[in-house]
């Protein structure tokens, strides 16, 4: 049962928040390499609850700061972007990467004043072809995280984001709950063969599963990161298939994929805009072979987890991701296919799952909910989440930050009943890295 100010605890991740300050301790995900350009222009950016613009320096630098100048507030959408800093439209203020005024062109030489000024910027590092912040007040950023899709030749990979208008935490819970495929990803009739190729086509890797019982067993297992949260359905002979989704620190998962695929993972990054926004970051990766061009087509074709159907984009803050499919338009809703066919009618997982999470309300309220026992997996995360954020104000240092903690794989395990699905998936839920 979660009370009301846990409710607030785990979902409130603006500045000088519990859960902010432990987000905060983790590199975050800003925008994809590609969509600076040195020397080019800025782009809007809201993340953590604050209001910022992303650019590339002459010279090559990510750099993250906020929107609004020291001086007198004036936009540095506008900015100048320099050799290795960014300048102020209104008065000539300039910035450096780490936020050190370097110039006051405005002011009477040699009063040095621009010494004493320093403006919010966030130190930048680029990895798996995205540009990440750390947004935390340690004097040192944390090594970057080993990710295995971020040691990966680029075409072994495939990262796309959109915008959800929901808090982080909601949809997150989407990520980390393996009992809700049997619904809001279900075909009526699992038992026809055509159905459930259209649900293979859509790369989610449901197929199999939907041939088997709704109701799993559900485990979780705490890890030094995280949790692991596995679903078990019979599977005949004896046997249950266990699919393993990994949570990792603060906001990063990844769902387990079918066993008979040739391994393509996938993985989300949860990522608060503010408390009523997110993006969710979308992550498809091989560890041995490029993604073929007739999968890419597939994977963004809007029925997996990808979605790149946009609005025109705009100048707001990811005014580029924001999907056509809205709460205004019913997500694009097939009421034929949700009375005929469909166990929900909008196409697609991953709109599927948006079109739930946004309707959830903006936070949605906890304690107004019924939680059952295939519901332990985000019980268990969320009881990290608050526990870390908590031990945090203490001064215990959050968990997860080791980079190497990041070498992790879902995973999915066909075992005797009896059998420890934890043993029979610890080799396949680890990631072989070499960096
Ligand atoms: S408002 Fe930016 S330099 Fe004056
Ligand atoms: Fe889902």
């Amino acid at each position: 049962m979660v009370t009301r100010d846990e409710n607030e605890l785990l979902t409130r991740a603006g500045p000088g928040t519990a859960m902010g300050d432990l987000i905060r301790q983790y590199w975050i995900p800003v925008v994809t390499s590609d969509e600076v350009t040195a020397g080019d222009r800025t782009k809007r950016v809201r993340l953590m609850g604050e209001d910022l613009v992303v650019f590339r320096t002459k010279s090559g630098q990510p750099g993250l700061m906020a929107e609004h100048c020291t001086h007198r507030q004036a936009s540095l959408y506008f900015g100048r972007i320099e050799d290795s800093c960014l300048r102020c439209p209104y008065h000539g203020w300039a910035y450096a990467l780490d936020g050190q005024c370097i110039d006051m062109p405005n002011q009477v030489a040699g009063s040095q004043f621009e010494d004493k000024v320093r403006h919010p910027a966030y130190p930048c590092r680029e990895s798996g072809g995205v540009i990440w912040a750390y947004m935390g007040a340690e004097a040192e950023p944390p090594e970057m995280p080993d990710l295995e899709w971020c040691l990966v030749p680029a075409d072994h990979l495939l990262v796309s984001k959109f915008f959800v208008e929901c808090n982080w935490l909601q949809a997150m819970e989407g990520g980390i709950d393996p009992a809700h495929v049997s619904f809001l990803h279900a075909p009526l009739d699992t038992t026809s063969e055509s159905q459930l190729r259209e649900l293979d086509k859509a790369e989610a890797g449901f197929g199999l599963t939907m041939t088997m019982e709704k109701a799993p067993l559900l485990d979780t297992l705490d890890t030094d990161y995280g949790v692991l949260i596995a679903a078990g359905r019979r599977a005949g002979n004896g046997n249950r298939y266990w699919r393993i989704t990994q949570f990792h620190m603060p906001f990063h998962t990844m769902p387990p994929i079918e066993v008979q695929y040739d391994p393509v993972y996938q993985a989300h990054i949860w990522v608060p805009s503010d408390d009523h926004n997110m993006i969710n970051w979308c992550i498809t990766w091989s560890a041995t072979r490029p993604i073929t061009e007739s999968e890419r087509t597939a994977m963004v074709n809007g029925l997996g987890i990808h979605i790149l159907d946009y609005e025109p984009p705009t100048n707001q803050a990811y005014g580029d991701i924001r999907l056509r499919s809205n709460y205004g338009n019913d997500y694009h809703m097939d009421w034929e296919a949700h009375r005929t066919r469909a166990f929900f009618g909008v196409a697609g997982v991953g709109a599927q799952d948006r079109a739930i999470q946004e309707t959830q309300g903006k936070i949605y309220d906890r304690t107004q909910e019924t939680l059952g026992t295939a519901d332990i997996g985000l019980v268990r995360v969320r009881r990290q989440l608050v526990n870390a954020a908590l031990a945090l104000r203490e001064g215990t240092p959050a968990p997860g930050l080791d980079p190497a903690s990041y070498r992790i794989r879902p995973a999915s395990v066909m075992v005797p009943h009896e059998a420890s699905w934890s043993d029979a998936a610890r080799d396949d839920l680890v990631a072989e890295v070499t960096s």
